[in-house]
């Protein structure tokens, strides 16, 4: 798969409406023939690593409701791996599998970037670099990839958050790179963002997820509440599209009911000019450090069961 390829570079409108919303949404900004690739790589991931082999080694769960759900060890190990985690609802009250392991998965991370030959030209290339430039990163730094899978039926919720919690830096700098390779519709659980609200009075960073001795948590660092129903507005976009999300923007995604999956590819990229917080739960070194967006492959592909 060739580089992400170049749009035009983002005109004063462009740029003006990102500094005031927080967000932007670039329609057709991956190539229709990279967005298939890139589905296709996921669903061969998806048959390495869905499998009931892989569920009885004791896989993991991912929630943003009970964390604790998340075994903080295989959390950490993610961070140089390829790894799923599986949808709670993928479960039974019991623990029995209620769809099939290939459906089941909620996401795979958080290295896939760096390991991973398909996502690692994906997640690189000028088109990205300059595009990280206009908006103001002088040094971008990939830190963590994820597929999001948002599977039929049993998608999970992702409540209101703000992705600098997991990526603090001094000041704020993550910027998220959401790349839409199914369409995200009102009926999948396509993301909702607050506009606006990563800068004035709420555009406070209100949490931290840390690691304190390797027990992972998420700290609460300011009271100011999250928005309302009447504050948030969806962002139904279609394949292809890259949306940027501010990293102090408040967004969320509801829960998929429908019969359409809604497959997402994410980076979470900061300015290396700002101090990266040693608190900040993924952490890297010389094994896989944190890569611009003009390299290629970090390492060798790690795809990890969950054992
Ligand atoms: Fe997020």
């Amino acid at each position: 798969m060739a580089p992400v390829p170049g749009p035009a570079p983002l005109d004063a409108e462009l740029l003006a409406r990102w500094h005031r919303d927080g967000f932007l949404s670039l329609p057709g900004f991956t190539r229709d023939a990279d967005v298939v690739r890139a589905r296709q790589r996921a669903q061969e991931l998806v048959a390495l690593l869905g499998t009931e082999r892989n569920l009885a080694a004791g896989a993991s769960r991912f929630s943003t409701r009970n964390r604790s759900l998340v075994a903080d060890q295989r959390l950490l190990a993610s961070a140089h791996q390829v790894h799923a985690f599986f949808e709670e609802e993928a479960f039974d009250a019991d623990g029995r599998l209620v769809v099939p392991a290939a459906q089941a998965i909620n996401k795979i991370g958080h290295a896939l970037h760096a390991l991973d030959p398909v996502f690692g030209r994906f997640s690189c290339g000028p088109a990205l670099a300059a595009l990280a430039g206009h908006l103001g990163l002088q040094q971008p730094q990939v830190w963590q990839s994820q597929l999001i899978f948002k599977q039929p039926r049993i998608g999970g919720e992702v409540g209101w958050h703000q992705d600098a919690s997991f990526f603090v830096t001094e000041p704020i700098t993550v910027t998220t790179f959401w790349f839409a390779l199914e369409d995200a519709t009102l009926d999948n659980g396509c993301l909702w963002v607050e506009p606006g609200g990563h800068r004035g009075p709420r555009g406070v960073l209100r949490e931290q997820y840390v690691n304190d001795g390797g027990s992972l948590q998420m700290r609460t660092l300011d009271s100011t509440p999250w928005p309302d129903a009447s504050q948030a507005r969806p962002l139904p976009v279609p394949a292809g599209t890259l949306v940027l999300l501010h990293g102090l923007l408040p967004h969320y995604s509801a829960p998929n009911r429908s019969a359409h999956s809604r497959l997402a590819y994410t980076l979470h990229v900061t300015d290396g000019i700002a101090p990266y917080s040693p608190l900040n739960w993924l952490q890297r070194g010389p094994a896989l450090p944190v890569r611009g967006l003009a390299s290629s492959l970090s390492g060798k592909p790690d795809l990890a069961e969950s054992s």
